[in-house]
């Protein structure tokens, strides 16, 4: 079955073709998947129509849940974050943390750079002393022939703020990089960075062509790639919460506010150690952060890229959220390279994603970055006060119980009973199976 056929021309085909091909091919059922991709399509043809075009071989869309975590006090100011996220504890534990920082201060944020960055690569065999003497004339040129495409950046304050020229002759004979710093105001600026850097390298490659300054062999230049780097060390957000250890409150089993503190700053201390404590404490960083990436129409793969690498800029992958308890004052944050847009690709098309920023009050750029880096520690910090105080389980089990019991086709009264039998028995498939049958039998 696997494998069983290929086809050319299968994205000329229209979106019924498609499933037909594809249901007769790789399913045992065709009838049923066709009905079932089919009830996921959108009633309204045309709100399906911008779903289709969003990708290439649409063929039905995969549902997500779309939830929310209200109860979020940033800089002062009230918000209900939305995420999409199929992880069951995600929002719970947002929603938590953001209830227990509410009475606490709230989270505190502050926009510390927006500097985004693209690269063209090229290779020349001339004098390397010789482009960095012209360098600056060069540079000069670039910008300028970009213009056309920089114009209305310029204008609502952004554009390109620098490029620099990079020899990388030592590693790869030569290799040279031009490193391009741009700000792009409220948009991600994918499409803006990567159509000034296919500019750059139209320009670099008349420059030596044309340019009285080189002659001969020094002419001959190769343009290997123009693209953004998805690593922007200079796009950074800190979110911060921050109490005297005594107001952090009561803790399960008797655990004092100072024992509790004290742990926490442990936990966030392993992970600054160990790689593999790191990974999964930044995952759960990120289980709150793409949550939020993706309601608001952003790309999570490359915050995520981002993120990991900003993690391992010390030569070491660690922690991105910090503790501090010193003087009887508690204080957690984070410090996040985060290249958002609020304008432009998705954010604009998506229907639920004008939404999502529709509740959070249309927020510009760095906003956003505010919220989605608050998220992120709420969650990191919701994760480690599960683990220094009851266990992840716990809360996790409760969750997947729900799942368990729909996956069981539980009734009403069954799930009320599930419910209150596992609030002190361990949850698994089978406990929950075997709960069920007997209940069934009586
Ligand atoms: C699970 O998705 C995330 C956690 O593993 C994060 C962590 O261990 O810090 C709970």
């Amino acid at each position: 079955m696997k494998g069983k056929k290929t086809i050319t021309g299968f994205s000329k085909l229209s979106k019924r073709g498609k499933i037909k091909w594809m249901v007769e091919n790789f399913f045992k059922d065709p009838e049923t998947v066709i009905s079932e991709l089919q009830s996921y399509w959108h009633s309204n043809e045309e709100q399906q129509k911008i779903l289709d075009n969003f990708s290439e071989n649409t063929i039905s869309n995969f549902p997500m849940p779309f939830g929310v975590a209200p109860n979020f006090v940033i800089n002062g100011e009230t918000y209900c974050i939305p995420m999409v996220i199929e992880e069951s504890s995600v929002v719970a534990a947002a929603s938590a943390a953001a209830k227990f920082w509410m009475d606490r201060g709230g989270f505190k944020t502050e926009v510390i750079s927006t500097v985004k960055l693209g690269q063209v690569h090229f290779i020349w065999h001339g004098d390397g002393s010789k482009l960095q003497y012209y360098f600056n004339n060069i540079k000069k040129v670039l910008i300028e022939e970009c213009f056309t495409f920089t114009e209305s950046m310029v204008k609502r304050g952004g554009g390109i703020m620098d490029i620099e020229l990079i020899d990388l002759t030592e590693k790869q004979k030569g290799l040279y990089q031009l490193r391009a710093s741009f700000e792009t105001c409220d948009s991600m600026g994918a499409n803006f960075i990567n159509t000034c850097l296919e500019q750059f390298s139209k320009s670099l490659k008349s420059y030596f062509h044309f340019s009285k300054d080189f002659v001969g062999d020094e002419k001959n230049i190769d343009i290997i790639m123009s693209i953004l780097s998805n690593y922007t060390p200079e796009c950074i957000v800190r979110a911060s919460v921050e109490c005297s250890v005594d107001k952090l409150g009561k803790f399960p089993h008797g655990m004092t506010a100072e024992d509790f503190a004290a742990k926490f700053y442990m936990a966030v201390k392993i992970a600054e150690l160990d790689p593999y404590r790191a990974t999964t404490h930044n995952k759960g960083i990120y289980n709150g952060i793409d949550a939020v990436v993706i309601a608001t129409g952003n790309d999570f793969r490359a915050i995520e890229a981002c993120g990991h690498t900003y993690a391992a800029k010390d030569g070491q992958y660690s922690s991105l959220s910090h503790c501090e308890v010193k003087d009887n004052y508690f204080k957690f944050w984070i410090d996040l390279p985060l290249a958002v847009g609020t304008v432009g690709g998705l954010t604009s098309l998506h229907p639920i994603a004008k939404r999502s920023l529709e509740l959070l009050g249309n927020p510009n750029a760095r906003e956003l970055m505010s919220i989605i880096a608050t998220a992120g520690l709420a969650q990191n910090f919701s994760a480690l006060r599960s683990l220094v105080t009851t266990g992840i389980q716990q809360g996790h089990m409760k969750m997947h119980l729900q799942n368990i019991l729909n996956q069981l086709k539980a009734t009403k009264d069954e799930e009320v009973a599930a419910l209150d039998h596992f609030a002190e028995e361990i949850v698994s498939f089978s406990a929950v199976r075997e709960f069920l049958k007997q209940l069934r039998l009586n």
